[in-house]
């Protein structure tokens, strides 16, 4: 990579298309973030129409101002992926995944560089998403290349392997866990598609429980405030080392656990008190809902997340993450098993739990609590997590705007290569 030429270094572009956010932008530390969802305009709304409001669809930071009634949020605020899929005849969300994609590309586009010939750019997509999904992005591109003339060539990589790239390896299980799911995808150059487990679990689910536990420490009014409870969880959220052990230190050193949030911005401060000690269902319920304690959230209405079929084999959606792991190692090669335990890598934003100054001993870490589940069942691993995990795809998708030559053409046999535009 050492002769990049100076156009594609300026004008490489990343974009990764989470099931709650959007990232994306050119070379940089971090990619600007915006909501994968947008308001859709009801076009016979009298309002809309004297205020001159002709856009259908919303997307950005801008949807704000249009977010009404908790019903009117339900109906016309619409978040286009699912575990990371757009299902193929979904007409409203291709359409918000083009806004979006459209949103992105012109916040970057230069204003006065006469040598603007369009972005190269990189977008990652689920491991497991369909060939439809890689024609529409695809055509998505060139449909506003033909408007705005802003893409010059555009490439799809599976999230995985852009952690993988932006780890710099090429053997190794990546572990994604982001809003809408988990997967675990052993890759050797290339994901293994047979490897390849998705779990219908990820941060939403730590939300889930976090309303639960606010529900029971009387400040059931705010649940439906989904902001507020994902800052709760992630603030107050903690992965303990052991579940059992962490309930009965806390409840008996009650000042040490003690959970306390203000609200910033707002009058509002959280105190679980009594509660306290619930702050680490909040981690545990990512690596390992199959606990009992959860049992009771369940019963009481609380999603239990749903199993996994692949070909006649059932994964239970309540597998802890290091039996998941195991699982998806034993369908690659006995001889290549041992390398991938190797290098085990965690990445998504539902892995950046901290650990508090002086609660070392109680709390852990996503990378410790996965090492701890993989040794019981008996595998030594090696596991890391990424330095940022939210944003490594992104990052890995902007390596490899930057590595793929020109003359790489697309292949839909190798999944690889520039889809040229002009
Ligand atoms: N410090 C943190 N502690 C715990 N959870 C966190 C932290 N930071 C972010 N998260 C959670 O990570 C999730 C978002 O992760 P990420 O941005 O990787 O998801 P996504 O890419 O939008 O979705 P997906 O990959 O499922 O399609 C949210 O549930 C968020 O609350
Ligand atoms: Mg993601």
């Amino acid at each position: 990579m050492a002769t990049i030429e100076p156009y594609r270094r300026k004008y490489a572009f990343a974009e990764d298309y989470g099931t709650s956010q959007y990232k994306f932008g050119p070379l940089a530390e971090k990619p600007e973030v915006i909501e994968n969802r947008g308001f859709i305009i009801s076009e016979d709304s009298i309002i809309y129409k004297i205020a001159g409001i002709t856009k259908k669809v919303i997307v950005g930071p801008e949807v704000a101002q249009y977010l009404g009634s908790r019903e009117d949020m339900a109906k016309y605020l619409i978040y286009p992926m699912r575990d990371g899929l757009v299902e193929k005849d979904n007409k409203i969300a291709w359409e918000i995944v083009y806004e979006i994609t459209k949103y992105g590309l012109l916040k970057f586009t230069p204003k006065n560089d006469p040598h603007f010939r369009g972005f190269y750019v990189t977008a990652a997509l689920s491991a497991i998403a369909p060939k439809y999904m890689y024609e529409r992005i695809f055509d998505i591109h060139k449909k506003i290349d033909k408007e705005y003339g802003v893409v010059k060539a555009v490439t799809i990589i599976p999230q995985p392997l852009a952690v993988a790239i932006a780890q710099k390896t090429i053997t190794c299980i990546v572990v994604e866990s982001g809003h809408g799911n988990t997967q675990i995808t052993p890759i050797s150059r290339y994901p293994i598609r047979g490897g390849i487990i998705s779990l219908n679990r990820g941060g939403a689910e730590a939300n889930a429980i976090t309303a639960e536990i606010l529900k029971d420490s009387g400040y059931g009014d705010l649940v439906p405030e989904e902001t507020l409870v994902r800052m709760v969880k992630e603030k107050l959220g903690l992965i303990p080392r052991d579940l059992d052990k962490a309930i009965k230190i806390a409840r008996e050193d009650k000042e040490r656990f003690k959970a306390v949030l203000k609200i910033p911005g707002t009058t509002i401060t959280i105190d679980l008190g009594e509660n306290s000690w619930m702050r680490f269902l909040i981690g545990e319920i990512v690596f390992n809902p199959e606990h009992e304690i959860f049992e009771s959230y369940y019963r009481r209405g609380m999603p239990r997340p749903r199993d996994t079929i692949i070909g006649d084999e059932k994964i239970p959606g309540t597998i802890t993450i290091g039996k998941a792991i195991v699982r998806s190692a034993s369908k690659t090669p006995l001889e290549l098993q041992p390398h991938l335990y190797k290098k085990i890598i965690l990445s998504g934003g539902n892995f950046a739990w901290k650990v508090p100054k002086g609660l070392e001993d109680v709390a852990c870490n996503a990378a410790e609590k996965v090492a701890a589940q993989l040794s019981e069942q008996g595998v030594n691993a090696q596991v890391e997590l990424t330095k940022d995990p939210e944003y490594s795809v992104w990052k890995g998708a902007i390596v490899y705007s930057l590595a793929v030559p020109d003359d790489y053409k697309w292949s839909w046999d190798r999944l690889e290569g520039w889809y040229i535009l002009h």
